[in-house]
């Protein structure tokens, strides 16, 4: 079938709306009509080239839609189901799939090494034939895809397809964050900076949590006025402040748990740097292959922590499902976070995050 998907030719972009031939999904795959797919700063990552594949590729990771056809295998999933799409599809065989470690499955990174659906092919060819790559078996920026089957998770059909389709990277991200990585106990106190998408989830996941104190830091006050309206306690304007001193001044003795939610080394460093004793800073966000960090090591006789976490240390399987009940309980509220445009808005909506214009989260939706 013919379907439109935003191309990246060269590191640099722009995205190009093409018309491209996809191919029924091979055994073991699903194609999926996308309905609502989330802009997230990874996308931003792979459009700039600072998260290096191969080209060309579409981008988009964040997505829901409805199945339209399923491929030979595939018997657990009816068509018209709605699907929450994951970049974490896994083989359940490797090393790291049988300890338990999906997100790191041998086989899901090939797919996002190569740009495949299964190690060496594609689904979809530009239309002088030459091969289109897939980012991480999603590649959302489409109409339609066609994804492994493990890459697509069922959701009750209740949920919005935009409420879906966050939790597919910036909840998974953020509230598993502070679920698994952290991880943060009630009456524990947590400072988050960077209250974009994902930073926003980690403020939702520690009011969910039981945090005693919250505290959101940005450099925009639009967003700290959001990060109020989802639970933080007190909020910090990173642009006239020395930011560990003022969490140091607000939760004197320093925070349970720091959350890097940027995806910068200053900010990492500020994390570990406003730490008590025990804490944990946690680097949500994804760095530049070259980036490096500097910490001082005395600190660490406190028995401080730094780790990293992918997707949150999420299981989308399991955590997907999960996610989506806390989300038709109100526990997690997704609705003001979402500002919708349509689809032909891509590289506005890819702008308007590399700015920083004050949209938590941009989901592009699909004609009906
Ligand atoms: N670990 C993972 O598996 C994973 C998953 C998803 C996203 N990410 C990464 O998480 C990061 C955040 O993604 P996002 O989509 O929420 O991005 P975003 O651009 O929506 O949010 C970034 C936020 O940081 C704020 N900010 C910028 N400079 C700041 C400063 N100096 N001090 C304080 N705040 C500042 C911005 O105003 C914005 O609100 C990115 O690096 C992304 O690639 C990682
Ligand atoms: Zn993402
Ligand atoms: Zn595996």
């Amino acid at each position: 079938m013919k379907t439109t998907a935003a191309v990246l030719h060269v590191a640099g972009g722009p995205l190009e709306l093409t018309g491209v031939e996809l191919a029924d999904p091979g055994p073991g795959q699903v194609l999926v009509r996308i309905r609502a797919t989330g802009v997230c700063a990874s996308d931003l990552h792979i459009v700039e080239g600072r998260l290096p594949k191969p080209l060309p590729i579409v981008p988009g990771h964040e997505a829901a839609g409805e199945v339209v056809e399923t491929g030979p295998g595939v018997d657990d999933l009816r068509v018209g189901a709605h699907v929450v799409l994951s970049i974490l599809p896994r083989c359940l065989v490797c090393p790291a799939c049988r300890s338990g470690r999906t997100a790191h499955c041998a086989w899901g990174g090939g797919l996002a090494a190569t740009g495949t659906l299964d190690g060496t092919s594609t689904a979809w060819r530009l239309p002088d034939g030459a091969p289109l790559h897939h980012f991480n078996g999603v590649s959302s920026f489409s109409e339609y895809v066609v994804v492994p089957r493990s890459g697509a998770i069922e959701v009750d059909p209740v949920l919005s397809f935009g409420a879906a389709a966050l939790l597919g990277c910036a909840v998974m991200t953020g509230v598993g964050a502070v679920r698994n990585a952290a991880p943060v106990a009630a009456g524990q106190t947590v400072a988050v900076i960077g209250c974009g998408g994902v930073g926003l989830n980690v403020v939702q996941g520690a009011r969910m949590a039981g945090a005693a104190r919250i505290v959101a830091v940005d450099v925009d006050e639009a967003k700290l006025e959001l990060a109020r309206s989802v639970g933080a306690t007190d909020t910090v304007d990173a642009r006239d402040r020395d930011v560990p001193a003022e969490v140091m001044r607000l939760v004197p003795g320093g925070v349970d748990h720091a959350f890097d939610a940027i995806g910068r080394p200053a900010a990492l460093q500020d994390a570990y740097a406003m730490l008590a004793a025990g804490g944990t800073a946690v680097a949500v966000g994804l760095y530049a292959l070259d980036d490096t960090i500097t910490l001082p090591a005395f600190p660490l006789i406190g028995e401080r922590h730094l780790v990293g976490t992918y997707m949150g240390g999420a299981d989308p399987h399991v955590d997907v499902p999960l996610l989506a009940a806390d989300v038709l309980s109100g526990a997690l509220r997704l609705d003001e976070l979402i500002t919708e445009r349509p689809f032909a808005e891509v590289n506005e909506a890819i702008d308007d995050l590399r700015h920083g214009r004050s949209l938590a989260r941009q989901v592009l939706t699909f004609e009906e």
